[in-house]
């Protein structure tokens, strides 16, 4: 992949990104931040304060109004648009709002990014099965995503997002609809795959799985950011963001 930008250790990195909608004001200003390879991070701020528009970057749905966004060392900003699909492949994306594919079964809404690279279909049912059993969504496979609950798109979009390993999971709010149990459960899952290497962004309005799981947190207030570190002893390993 071209434009390797020569200042980016992060597999992300935003230099004095700003971002603008219309011709409204800023709702991000100045963000600086990198994120380390296999980093955990959790996005704070409340609502309205621009968590989903902040990893809409990340994930190249948008590009910023001003300053430079690199992900796995590509400036976002240089990068052909037929390029960036291939970027978009290494990210694990679960959206706020799901966007599963509706006339797709659960199954094949998991298997589809595995499909895409090319798995075979032993692999694919094997993973799968798995994947669904232990977000416990073994007795819907063959459900449409409409036919589920809000909880249950949530575990399905969570499952879509992480079947291929990721290189980086962006996940925006994605315990919002689910219990406290299941939320540690899907969070437990998250940090699995992040022993494996993935580096992981969560946005969560949760104080409760901020406050049980010790990870750092980019903090957005009036569209600025502020970086927590984790309060562990250990926290200058996970502050190197
Ligand atoms: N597509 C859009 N067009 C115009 N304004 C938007 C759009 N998306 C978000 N906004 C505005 O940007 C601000 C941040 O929104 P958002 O990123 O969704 O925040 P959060 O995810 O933290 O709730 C809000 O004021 C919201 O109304
Ligand atoms: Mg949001």
């Amino acid at each position: 992949m071209a434009n390797f930008s020569p200042i980016t250790p992060g597999v992300v990195t935003f230099e004095s990104v700003g971002l603008r909608y219309d011709k409204s004001s800023e709702v991000l200003k100045d963000i600086n931040f990198s994120l380390r390879a296999g980093s955990f991070h959790f996005l704070t701020g409340k609502s309205g304060a621009g968590k989903s528009s902040l990893l809409s970057m990340i994930y190249l749905a948008q590009r910023p109004t001003r300053g430079q966004v690199s992900v796995f060392g590509n400036n976002v900003g240089l990068t052909k648009r037929q390029d960036l699909p291939f970027i978009r492949r290494r990210i694990g994306v679960v959206f706020q709002d799901f966007r599963l594919i509706n006339h797709l079964s659960a199954f094949d809404n998991v298997a589809l990014p595995l499909r895409v690279n090319g798995t075979s279909e032993a692999v694919i049912k094997n993973h799968v099965t798995e994947l669904l059993r232990w977000v416990e969504l073994e007795d819907y496979m063959k459900y449409k995503p409409q036919s589920l609950s809000g909880g249950q798109q949530q575990r399905l979009a969570i499952a879509r997002a992480v079947i291929n390993r990721p290189e980086l999971l962006v996940a925006d709010e994605p315990t919002g609809n689910v219990d406290n149990a299941i939320a540690q459960k899907l969070m437990r899952l998250f940090v699995q795959l992040n022993k494996q290497g993935t580096t992981v962004v969560i946005a969560t309005h949760s104080e409760r799985l901020i406050s049980e799981f010790n990870y750092p947190r980019l903090h957005l207030v009036d569209g600025k950011l502020r970086i927590i570190p984790a309060s562990s002893s250990n926290s200058e390993e996970n502050a190197n963001v």
